[in-house]
Formats: C-alpha cells, sequence, structure tokens
C-alpha cells in the first residue's frame, strides 16, 4: 500500500492507471498529455518548483555524502523537492534516493539519475572526436547503445551527451568531447547517438534519455579559452551552430543542456530567443531544457544578474527549465511567483516537460527500472570490448604513409616502442572516463606485442615523462619539462631496431573541460626526444594519442609514417596494432583540420572567400606572410594503405528548379593492391548569396569498400533543401543561381562540376 498515493488515488479516479501494463498505452503521445495535465494540476507551487532543481549527489545510502548542506538536501528529497540528481552512481545508490522520494513524499514524483557517459561507461570507446573520425554513423550508434546498456547496470537513465558544439579551435580543450568543426557531420552524429541512447521506445529499461549540449555556441569560445565569450552573429549562429541541434531535436531527443558561455551580450543560460523562440518555440521541441552545472547563478559572475533571485528570474523566463546545482531555483522561484515576476505559466511549462520525459521513459510506471541489479547481470563486457576494438580501428586516421613503412611487413624482427604514452595505459582512457578504470586501458606496447608474436624483437623505452604527480578530472596538469634521464636507452633501443613505433602526444587531462592551452606543440620533452631518436633511426611511425589537433609541422616534414590515433579507449593498443600491421586497412578521416601553426585557429575548411582571396604579387590580400594559410591535413583527409582514384563527375542535369533533383555521380577505383575503405564526400558552393557563403560545405558523404581493381560508381542526389540556408531574409530557403558540386576523399582535393537552380 505504501505506493498508494494520493496521485496514484486520483490518477485511478480518473481512469488513467500509471501502473498499466501496456507500454504502447504507455507511450501513446496522447496519454502521456493527460497524464502529465493530472500529475500538473495536484502539484502544489513547491512541488513544481522541486521538479525543477537538481542536485549532485555523491550517495552513500544514507544520504548525499557531498557537501556541507547534506542533510537539507535529504530533507529536501523527502518532501518531494527534487526533480533529478547526477553522479549518484550504482542501482543500489539511486533506488535508495528514489526510495527516500517514493516512501515520503506526498506525490511520488520519480527522480531521473543523470551523469556524463560521453564515451562510454565502463567499457570505454574513443573520445568522440575520434569516434566521428570513423565516419560510421552504424559504429556510432552501436556504442551509444552500449553506453546505455552499462549506464542502466549501474542505476543511470539519463547521459549527458551527445555533445554538439561545432568546435573550430585546437586551443579549446572540449574539442576532444565535440564531432569537430562540421555541421553537416555533426548533424549525421548527434542523430546517430541520440538512436543509440534512446532506442525507439524510452520506456525501454535498456535506453536512457540522451541530451544535446551546450545550447548554443560554447564551441566557439573567443581564442579558445574554455567559457569564454562568443563573438558570433546570426549568420553563423543559425547557418553553423544551430543545424546539429535541430537534427538532435528533430531525432527526438529527450533534453537539451544550456552552455556557459554569452553570445552578444546574453548568457545562454538567459537567451530567450534560443531557448524559448527558437528551440521551444519555432522548432517545437517538448522535451527540458537543464542548465549547465550552476550556470544560472553564473549570470551574476557574467553581469546581467545582481543575486541568484535574479538569475533565476531571467532562467525560467528564458526557458531554462531544470537548474543544475546551481540552488537557485529552490530558494527563489516560489517568491518570485508570488511576486508576480515569474508567470505561474512559465513554471507549469517548465514542469510538464520534466514530468513529460519522465512519464515517456516509464518511471511512473516503475520507479525503479532503471535500478534493476539484474540488467548488469547480463552484460557481456567481453562483447563490449569487441565492439569498442572495432570502434577504435576505424577511427584511426593515416595522415602520411612515405616509402610505405606500415604496415609493418612480416620480414621485420626488430622494432623499438618509444615514448611516454607507449605503455600509458591510463591516457587512452581519455577524459571524460565515467566509470573507465584508471589504467584499464590497453597500451600500444601491449597491442604491439601481442600483434607481433614471438619472431619480433620489441626494444621498449618510454624516453621521457609527461604528466607527472597526481593526475584527475579537476587537478592542473603538471608536465615534465626538465627529466630527460630516459633519453639514453630510447635512443639505444632506436639504434638496435629496424624501426621505431613513437607514441606520442597528450595527458588524458590535457583535454576536456578546462583544458584549454595556448600552445599545441607536443607538450614536454616529446618533440626533443623525437629529433634525438629520428638522428639513430629515420623509419619511424609515428602513432599520436591525443584529444585536439597538433601542431605537428615537423613530423609532417620529417618522420615517414604518421597514424592519428586519438584517445581510442578500453581497446585503443589493440586497434592501433591492427593498423599497424595492416590487419585493419585504416579508413579515418579527419573531422578537424590540423593546423600549420597554431596562430591559424581558428580553423576550418568551410570558410568564407572575403573580398581579397589570392593575389600572389602583394601582400594585400587575407594570408600570413609566415606560412600557408591552409590547413597542414584539411579536414575530411586520411590515407589507406591502398589508393583510391577518383574519375569524372557526371551530372543527371546542369539546371533543377525547387521541385527537381539532380543527380552527381562519380566513379571510384582502387587502384591499389589490398581492399580498403573510402569515405566519398560532397560538398557544395553557393556562388552568389544574399550573404556570403562558404567556399564549400559537407553536404553528404558515402563510405565504400573497394578490392583490388574494383571500381563503384558513387552517386548523391540534390534537393533543393541541400541548397537552402539562413539567408538576408533571416529564414531558411534556396536562393537561384549558380552552385558547385564537388566530389572527393577530402576538403581539398575535389572534382568539381556545376549547376544552377532556376
Ligand atoms: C559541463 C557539462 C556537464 C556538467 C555535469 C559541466 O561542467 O559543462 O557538459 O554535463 O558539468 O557534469
Amino acid at each position: 500500500m505504501r505506493n498508494f498515493s494520493l496521485l496514484t488515488l486520483c490518477l485511478l479516479c480518473g481512469g488513467i492507471s500509471l501502473f498499466a501494463q501496456n507500454s504502447k498505452i504507455q507511450s501513446s503521445v496522447k496519454n502521456v498529455e493527460t497524464k502529465v495535465d493530472s500529475v500538473l494540476a495536484m502539484m502544489t507551487l513547491e512541488e513544481k518548483v522541486g521538479q525543477l532543481v537538481q542536485y549532485n549527489g555523491s550517495w552513500d545510502l544514507t544520504g548525499p555524502a557531498s557537501e556541507l548542506d547534506g542533510k537539507q538536501k535529504e530533507s529536501n528529497l523527502k518532501k518531494g523537492l527534487v526533480g533529478s540528481m547526477l553522479n549518484v552512481l550504482s542501482v543500489d545508490a539511486t533506488r535508495e534516493a528514489q526510495k527516500m522520494i517514493m516512501e515520503n513524499s506526498r506525490m511520488k514524483i520519480p527522480l531521473i539519475f543523470g551523469y556524463d557517459v560521453i564515451h562510454g561507461y565502463k567499457t570505454i570507446f574513443p573520445v568522440p572526436l575520434g569516434e566521428t573520425a570513423s565516419w560510421d554513423l552504424e559504429a556510432m550508434e552501436k556504442t551509444a547503445r552500449i553506453s546505455a546498456i552499462e549506464s542502466v547496470a549501474n542505476g543511470i537513465n539519463w547521459t549527458f551527451s551527445p555533445m554538439i558544439d561545432i568546435s573550430r579551435d585546437a586551443r579549446w580543450g572540449r574539442i576532444m568531447e565535440s564531432s569537430g568543426e562540421d555541421t553537416y557531420l555533426t548533424g549525421q552524429v548527434a542523430i546517430a547517438k541520440v538512436k543509440g541512447y534512446q532506442g525507439d521506445d524510452l520506456a525501454d529499461q535498456l535506453t536512457i534519455a540522451a541530451t544535446a549540449k551546450h545550447f548554443a555556441g560554447y564551441g566557439l569560445a573567443e581564442a579558445g579559452r574554455d567559457y569564454n565569450t562568443v563573438n558570433i552573429g546570426e549568420n553563423v549562429l543559425h547557418n553553423v551552430v544551430l543545424p546539429p541541434f535541430k537534427d538532435a531535436a528533430d531525432a527526438g531527443v529527450a533534453t537539451f543542456m544550456n552552455s556557459f558561455n554569452e553570445i552578444d551580450g546574453i548568457p545562454s543560460t538567459g537567451n530567450k530567443t534560443l531557448q524559448r523562440d527558437i528551440l521551444k518555440g519555432a522548432w517545437n521541441w517538448d522535451g527540458f531544457m537543464v542548465s549547465d552545472w550552476g550556470s544560472i547563478p553564473e549570470m551574476i559572475n557574467h553581469g546581467v544578474a545582481k543575486d541568484k533571485k535574479q538569475a533565476a528570474e531571467i532562467a525560467i523566463n528564458a526557458g531554462s527549465d531544470m537548474d543544475m546545482e546551481g540552488g537557485a531555483y529552490e530558494t527563489s522561484l516560489v517568491a518570485l511567483v508570488n511576486e508576480g515576476k515569474v508567470d505561474i505559466a512559465n513554471i507549469n511549462d517548465a514542469v510538464k516537460r520534466v514530468l513529460r520525459v519522465k512519464f515517456m521513459m516509464g518511471l511512473f510506471e516503475d520507479p525503479y527500472r532503471y535500478s534493476d541489479p539484474n540488467v548488469a547481470k547480463n552484460i557481456s563486457y567481453k562483447e563490449h570490448e569487441a565492439v569498442a576494438r572495432d570502434a577504435a580501428k576505424k577511427s584511426i586516421v593515416l595522415l602520411k604513409n612515405e616509402s610505405s613503412l606500415l604496415p609493418i611487413k612480416s620480414s621485420v624482427r626488430s622494432i623499438a616502442v618509444i615514448g611516454p604514452l607507449a605503455d600509458d595505459k591510463d591516457s587512452p582512457i581519455g577524459n571524460w572516463r565515467a566509470q573507465g578504470e584508471a589504467n584499464s586501458a590497453v597500451s600500444v606496447l601491449e597491442g604491439i606485442k601481442s600483434a607481433a608474436g614471438k619472431n619480433v624483437k620489441i626494444n621498449y623505452a618510454q624516453g621521457t615523462t609527461l604528466g607527472v604527480g597526481e593526475r584527475s578530472f579537476l587537478m592542473p596538469l603538471e608536465i615534465n619539462k626538465t627529466d630527460r634521464s630516459g633519453f639514453s636507452k630510447a635512443i639505444e633501443m632506436a639504434k638496435k631496431s629496424e624501426m621505431v613505433v613513437m607514441v606520442l602526444g597528450e595527458d588524458a587531462f590535457q583535454s576536456g573541460e578546462g583544458r584549454s592551452q595556448a600552445s599545441i606543440k607536443l607538450a614536454g620533452l616529446q618533440q626533443e626526444l623525437l629529433e634525438e631518436v629520428f638522428k639513430v633511426n629515420k623509419n619511424i611511425a609515428l602513432v599520436l594519442l591525443n584529444g585536439r589537433p597538433l601542431e605537428i609541422t615537423w613530423s609532417a616534414e620529417n618522420v615517414p609514417s604518421i597514424v592519428e590515433a586519438w584517445f581510442l579507449g578500453t581497446e585503443s593498443g589493440n586497434a592501433i596494432a591492427d593498423v599497424l600491421f595492416g590487419t585493419y586497412n585504416p579508413s579515418g578521416k579527419l573531422p578537424v583540420s590540423f593546423p600549420r601553426s597554431v596562430g591559424q585557429e581558428p580553423l576550418y575548411y568551410n570558410q568564407k572567400n572575403t573580398g581579397r582571396p589570392s593575389n600572389a604579387e602583394h601582400v594585400t590580400y587575407s594570408h600570413y606572410t609566415d606560412v600557408a594559410k591552409d590547413a597542414l591535413y584539411p579536414f575530411g583527409f586520411g590515407l589507406s594503405y591502398t589508393t583510391f582514384k577518383y574519375g569524372d563527375i557526371a551530372i543527371s542535369s546542369e539546371a533543377m528548379n525547387a521541385e527537381e533533383t539532380l543527380t552527381v555521380t562519380i566513379p571510384v577505383t582502387n587502384i591499389g593492391k589490398v581492399a580498403g575503405k573510402e569515405v566519398v564526400q560532397l560538398y557544395l558552393h553557393d556562388l552568389v548569396g544574399t550573404t556570403t557563403r562558404p567556399v564549400k560545405e559537407l553536404k553528404g558523404f558515402e563510405m565504400i569498400s573497394l578490392q583490388p581493381g574494383e571500381t563503384k560508381n558513387v552517386s548523391f542526389t540534390i534537393t533543393e533543401k541541400m541548397l537552402q540556408y539562413y539567408t538576408a531574409n533571416k529564414k531558411w530557403e534556396s536562393e537561384v543561381g549558380d552552385f558547385d558540386v564537388m566530389i572527393g576523399g577530402n576538403s581539398k582535393d575535389l572534382k568539381k562540376i556545376t549547376f544552377s537552380l532556376n
């Protein structure tokens, strides 16, 4: 009887049972709306505000163990004045927290439990920037599905992922958490991730709610400095930043998270145009918006609110529905409504959104659905590891391979494996590692040893250390800049080996939140070590582990082979060995430009032409006098152990009108000796618009597999929708005129043909 609350009674009286068994009925939108309204009608103002409050909890069964106000938090939970908690980990802990609500509060509205499951929960997959390099949407959906299952096994039913901030600046530490610089690609990843986390039915026990974050513009922080001001106009906002969020909303993402930054003087948390007018208005999205951690009271620091109360007023009126650990809503919203500063309609709207998601998740049907110990019993971590290895090998990008040092030939008898990251079992886990265990990844050395077999002598030397001392999510990282004691062994190992695999890059905690850097060179003594080793053995395959583009100009000029291996997660070393030994032919393509110099940042392929694009004779054109203006390795670039030849591009007609479509076709041939996969990319350029248009924009891609000698014709359909953009009329539309359509294996080397829209 203890669950037989006032709420249950009323709903049963109304003929609607929250405990109905039929899940189809449960998920029917009409029923959900009726239920949401019935619940709302019974709530007091205090209880409504409670639904908009989210607490952090490092939960220890007796109550939230964190913070000084733990007792107060517990008492508020029992009164039903909390709608959600984050960072409560384990089925026991979430069950215990849920019990506090279900056994003590009047309304018994279940909590939802959020956590940053960014690239896996326990089994860790490549960091999002790395995984995007696979361009394999099916694989990305699969890793999200596994993340969901492992989350539920630990009591979590809501992830703060995918992060879909367009990121054009390698200095920004959170670029690792993004899908890189391109709007279309990021949108495709967003859809795949939402599908993976949420499945077809949010009420399914093995799915979790996803979050599209950070709304909006956070990735374009000035100078790449985290949390910094964002200076963009409407053109970039609508054409570059917002489309992936629209994709996520259309894919049915349950929640959004707003962002720490301001745009044009308005912090996102207080931005009504973004949250109410665009997202909830024009896009008609009906999920709820959670603030970023403390971003409501941070409006005091921004200087647009004088205190928490005013910050709460601005945020709720602008459409921020839930206050993540900010303490602003719980202390101020009731008073603000009573004083007439906040319309009760805004509170009701926010509460309905939260309740709607909870109903969709089946939480009213069974509040403990996601705190079920049986889920963990059925998990095969071995199977998840196999998926992690697959995702990891597909994410690797071969940047350079002169003199065909790779794949490593079966005749090679000795390999020196050198570098601070060579036997590092922790950095490959990356930042935002959820419950991925420290030091649990397969290191590159381990991967190479198991792939090479007994007949190859592996000569390992660390050479130098990278991050020193204690390392963790919140601690600043100390880099070794002085200790060269390992150099001599590294040089000796390089001398006595036929070739060298040099594993350099970043410590996991060099990228991530709050990890912006002014320099993106190899940190510490790594460059020096590389050059010393190069003096004695030039047969170097450089393997990079990193969460951001690095400045690797020296390596690009000198080292014969370069493999971009990001932070690939649990199976990192095995996946890298798969590529080094040619068991897997690399197929990854960069989702972000690699600069020649940090001074080029922010650097992205879909830039504007400017009024002075080129002039070889004078200095007065858009360029640098000390470095080429293009990327060292452009967006979309990645080599294979085979070679793909693109034939002539053909188009079905030279013109189309808005009702028609066109087909562009290109033959792609594998002219090498091994089978391989290629990501064929489609770009468009709108030659004349009412606003300036990017020199090219990705609009489609297809991954094909080709046997040696095989040719495939790859076709793309051009629709009028693909030609639309946010024009000078301030709406999405196409404009008649000429367009270049370009196809190729990266954003630079493209075959081009022109058509017009009449
Ligand atoms: C980050 C969010 C994250 C939240 C909760 C914030 O600092 O910006 O991305 O989801 O913390 O951990």
